[in-house]
């Protein structure tokens, strides 16, 4: 390939950022999103991540909406352009949509936006987000959001991030005042205040000043807060960690930004310096070694895949994540785990809810393939050599149930949607050691409605679901594996691939468990 081409897909990659935001449900995620798009000049796109919100639904309705809609778009990605740069951001999608889908996008980003609510701090779902993307050492950037409520000292804030998960962190910018009295923040790497106007806080003031101790601070927001600011920044500066790029690209640090997600007050700060600190789109590790962006040769990895709920349209979509060189629309890859060159020829890129044909694309960002079925979670296309990227890691389920056929005549037909519904990771499937029982695990409610709905509809199979009051797998790894010996508050299944793995009840029985047993070891993942 020539030196400009070459130059060519460099530049494409350098300004190319692909992130997840991770939060808990209602910490602002939606509201952040749009602002974003609208930053991004996507302003057709208003209202659209609302709208798409809106239809917060109960399962059943969900269904109905997806049939109507064709191939659902509940969790893709959405596209956009801001000074120079491509902007791919992940949904990962929380509320009754969370499920194992939405651990998986994560490995498709190359670092995370953190979100919390001031008010609430570090909650759970943001806990078990956090974690995948800490396992895969990927730049973490937080977000504190909801700045125009009463909140959380940002201090206690930052001592959370570490007491709860082990992250240091170093604040980019400071808050001036708080809650109703809050009257904007403090840039630390720019020294300028960002003021807010007026009662209903809809402009901002932005001063450049000489450091936080400027008198102009004091007179732009009155003594008390000034003096407040002073003595945070003072101890932040002594006693705060210093900015350092090694440790946030490593996911040690992250850059703590203020703001208020819906007044859009501290996005578009948020926004230049995540752009400007955040990588670029990483090498993935294959059977081929690293394979960098700037490879010439088209390769990507197949991360989800969506089911349409339309019986009458049984296609897939399969999200794919370019890793290296150029795609173009209708080339010719290899699909290497089923050992044949397909034809790329209806991909999709996404935005937001439009679906637009691609005609090009490059490292970091998302395109649909259509899927007739050929495609697995995990699966490598590439061009010219078989490269085959690292599996994609399993995720503890949570949530688990026996599953059964109503009707045994049809247990071929069980067997195969089992089968296939697993291969597509719609589900997590065990056996148990001792009685032979399916026990299907998720880490999301709506994992098991798609599968039941799924069986019925493309199967023709009725399932009956009944819930296990198992809380957490471990897989176990050691010798003389014995089944009596889980028993009590839990089970010993195997997996598909003939692993044990070890369901609890509880916390306290699998503790006791591990106690017990100190050669074996206890791993969330599938070995
Ligand atoms: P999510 O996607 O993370 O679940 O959160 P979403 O953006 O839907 O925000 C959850 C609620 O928090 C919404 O209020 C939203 O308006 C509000 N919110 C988001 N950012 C801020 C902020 O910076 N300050 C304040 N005070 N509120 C914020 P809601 O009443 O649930 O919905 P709506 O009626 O506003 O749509």
């Amino acid at each position: 390939m020539s030196k400009a081409i070459d130059q060519a897909l460099q530049q494409e990659v350098d300004k190319r950022r692909t992130f997840a935001i991770i939060s808990h449900p209602d910490a602002g995620k939606t509201t952040l999103t749009e602002k974003l798009l609208l930053f991004g000049g996507a302003i057709r796109l208003a209202g659209t991540v609302k709208a798409r919100k809106a239809s917060k639904h109960a399962t059943s309705d969900w269904m109905e909406i997806e049939k109507q809609r064709g191939i659902s778009v509940t969790s893709s990605v959405m596209q956009f352009d801001y000074m120079g740069h491509r902007i791919n951001i992940l949904d990962t999608p929380g509320h009754q949509d969370f499920s194992e889908d939405t651990y998986r996008t994560l490995t498709a980003a190359d670092s995370a936006v953190m979100l919390i609510d001031v008010a609430k701090g570090v909650e759970a779902q943001t806990i078990k987000l956090f974690q995948v993307c800490a396992k895969r050492g990927i730049p973490i950037f937080t977000f504190i959001n909801k700045l125009d409520r009463e909140g959380r000292n940002p201090f206690e804030l930052m001592e959370e991030l570490e007491q709860v998960l082990g992250i240091r962190s170093v604040p980019m910018n400071w808050p001036i005042g708080s809650g109703r009295d809050l009257c904007g923040v403090y840039d630390r790497a720019k020294n300028q205040v960002e003021l807010f106007q007026g009662n209903d806080h809809s402009t901002i003031q932005v001063k450049k000043v000489d450091d936080y101790h400027d008198p102009v601070i004091r007179e732009m927001a009155g003594e008390y807060f000034h003096e407040q600011l002073c003595q945070d920044l003072e101890l932040l500066d002594v006693a705060g960690d210093p900015f350092d790029m090694d440790k946030v690209l490593k996911g040690e640090l992250t850059p703590v930004f203020f703001g208020s997600a819906i007044n859009n007050f501290g996005v578009q700060t948020f926004l230049e310096n995540f752009l400007q600190l955040a990588p670029k789109p990483q090498p993935r590790s294959s059977t081929a070694g690293l394979i960098e962006p700037s490879n010439e040769k088209f390769s990507g990895y197949i991360f989800k895949i969506q089911a349409n709920m339309n019986p009458a349209h049984r296609d897939r979509i399969a999200f794919m994540r370019i890793v290296s060189g150029k795609f173009q629309r209708g080339m010719s890859v290899k699909h290497v785990r089923a050992g044949k060159d397909i034809k790329l020829s209806q991909p999709q890129q996404f935005l937001a809810q439009d679906r637009d044909i691609v005609e090009e694309a490059y490292p970091g960002d998302i395109i649909g393939l259509f899927d007739p079925g050929i495609f697995r979670i995990g699966d490598s296309l590439s061009q010219g050599s078989e490269v085959v990227f690292d599996e994609l890691p399993t995720f503890s389920p949570e949530i688990f149930a026996k599953v059964t056929v109503k009707n045994a005549l049809k247990h071929k037909q069980y067997q195969k949607g089992i089968d296939q519904l697993t291969e597509e990771g719609t589900i997590q499937v065990f056996q148990t050691v001792s009685f032979d029982d399916t026990i299907l695990g998720v880490v999301g409610q709506l994992q098991f409605e798609v599968f039941e709905y799924r069986m019925k509809g493309e199967y023709g199979v009725d399932v009956q679901l009944q819930r296990m009051p198992y809380q957490f797998a471990r897989w176990i790894v050691g010798d003389d594996i014995d089944p009596s010996k889980f028993r009590i508050n839990s089970t010993l299944v195997k997996d598909k691939k003939g692993n044990y793995v070890v369901l609890f009840e509880n916390e306290y029985a699998m503790r006791t468990a591990m106690e017990k047993n100190p050669d074996a070891k206890f791993l969330d993942t599938a070995p």
